[in-house]
């Protein structure tokens, strides 16, 4: 018996770390803050023909409008209720979306804030951005419902500086059924999976508890019984009290890691050289390559925001950020995301444009599952690899060769 109850656990957790890519496709594309309409014409004009697997789109769920400043990015980060109205568009726009990508083999993964609802700055009085009103000074959320009781108490410091959900054993189920239920309306309208948003500050037992409540994936573009991708976002640059590896066993997780130290590299700070990514990725301390999810920059650190710190890099370095996403995308470590955003001095969308990786996305998918070989280096850095090509053939030839020489020998 428990054997056979270890066996579903962990046939669950394993099928949440497969992106449910189609047609051996390899690399997702953030698409930061862009419209449900954009995205679906992209997904037709480009991103289904170059052969991406899947966008991250920004957080579908109702929030607090923010006028001062007016209208950050992060204001969608604030959720006040799970309907879905944004800045990006309504719901049927999304649904618009998510069937005119999934039609041409790009999947749609969301962007979810489970963790928090908004904090400060939702007095009386105030409306989301579909217009449901809320009080957050009062923790009265009328239209999912959540009330004070449904949350952590106030006083105590929450993890984010906002409030919070979940507080005893009852209430958690009420919220996780409640939060199930918003990603449940969302897969059944086809969505590939999630993001999870601020996860160092959920316990994983409460995650996974979650994840357990999740439909199947739409049959009417999965196959039956695919569960839904899981990455989570988990800041753990070394030294945090809470680790990624405390929540690899039910998602994959996001490997800030990664695009802090290949910062370094290409920026060739600290003494660091091109040639030692020799052993880039667990042999420089990052979780194991199937639990991961890779990206240079993200929404926040290339804005200076949460983890990474300056060593970033960023399309503000062109040529180090040509370098970077080309290094990642070649490189057979993790699961790979490159961004599309926006330059935040001016809020509009400037050439940062996802179709420039076209070519290395089409690479990335051809050699997947080819191995690492042939690297060379000067010591310093100049460094050549290859990812090398179902070669049966060359090693029958070796084998010969080797064969050879032996018979060779003995005469
Ligand atoms: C290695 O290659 C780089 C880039 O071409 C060059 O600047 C550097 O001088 C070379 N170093 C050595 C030791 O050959």
């Amino acid at each position: 018996m428990k054997l056979l109850i270890l066996a579903a656990l962990f046939g669950l957790s394993l099928a949440q770390f497969n992106a449910n890519t189609r047609n051996g496709r390899t690399a997702i594309v953030h698409l930061f803050e862009w419209r449900w309409a954009d995205i679906a014409a992209e997904c037709e004009r480009y991103l289904g023909p170059d052969g991406f697997g899947g966008v991250q789109i920004s957080p579908p769920s109702e929030s607090i409008v923010v006028t001062n400043p007016w209208h950050p990015w992060w204001q969608r980060y604030h959720p006040i209720g799970y309907n879905l109205c944004s800045r990006s568009g309504n719901e049927n726009e999304l649904r618009d979306m998510i069937t005119r990508c999934n039609n041409v083999g790009v999947n749609i993964y969301v962007d979810a804030i489970i963790n928090h609802m908004c904090g400060a700055g939702g007095g009386a009085g105030t409306h989301s951005s579909c217009g449901s009103y809320f009080d957050a000074n009062k923790k009265d959320f009328p239209t999912v419902p959540y009330s004070n009781l449904d949350f952590n108490d106030g006083k105590c410091n929450t993890g984010s500086g906002n409030i919070e959900n979940y507080q005893d054993i009852n209430q958690k189920d009420y919220v996780s059924g409640k939060v199930a239920s918003f990603m449940n309306k969302l897969i059944d309208m086809g969505v590939a999976g999630f993001i999870v948003d601020a996860c160092k500050h959920m316990w994983p037992g409460d995650l996974s508890a979650v994840y357990g409540r999740l439909n199947n994936l739409n049959t009417k573009w999965f196959p039956s019984g695919a569960r839904p991708f899981i990455f989570q976002e988990v800041i753990d640059l070394g030294g945090e009290p809470i680790t990624s590896g405390e929540y690899t066993g039910i998602g994959r997780v996001t490997e800030f890691k990664y695009g802090a130290k290949l910062g370094n590299v290409i920026r060739k700070w600290n003494g660091e050289k091109l040639s030692f990514v020799k052993n880039w990725g667990e042999g420089w301390g990052f979780m194991s390559s199937d639990k991961a999810l890779v990206f240079v920059d993200n929404h926040d650190n290339q804005r200076g925001h949460g983890a990474g710190g300056a060593s970033i890099v960023t399309f503000w370095d062109a040529r180090l950020y040509k370098m970077a996403v080309a290094f990642m995308l070649a490189h057979p470590y993790g699961f790979t995301r490159v961004m599309s955003s926006y330059r935040w001095d001016r809020n509009i969308v400037n050439g940062q444009d996802q179709n420039y990786w076209q070519n290395m996305v089409a690479f990335r998918n051809v050699v997947n599952g080819k191995a690492f070989s042939n690297w060379w280096d000067n010591g310093s850095n100049q460094i050549s690899f290859s990812r090398e090509y179902p070669n049966e053939k060359l090693k029958a030839r070796r084998k010969k060769h080797e064969g050879e020489r032996s018979e060779k020998k003995k005469i």
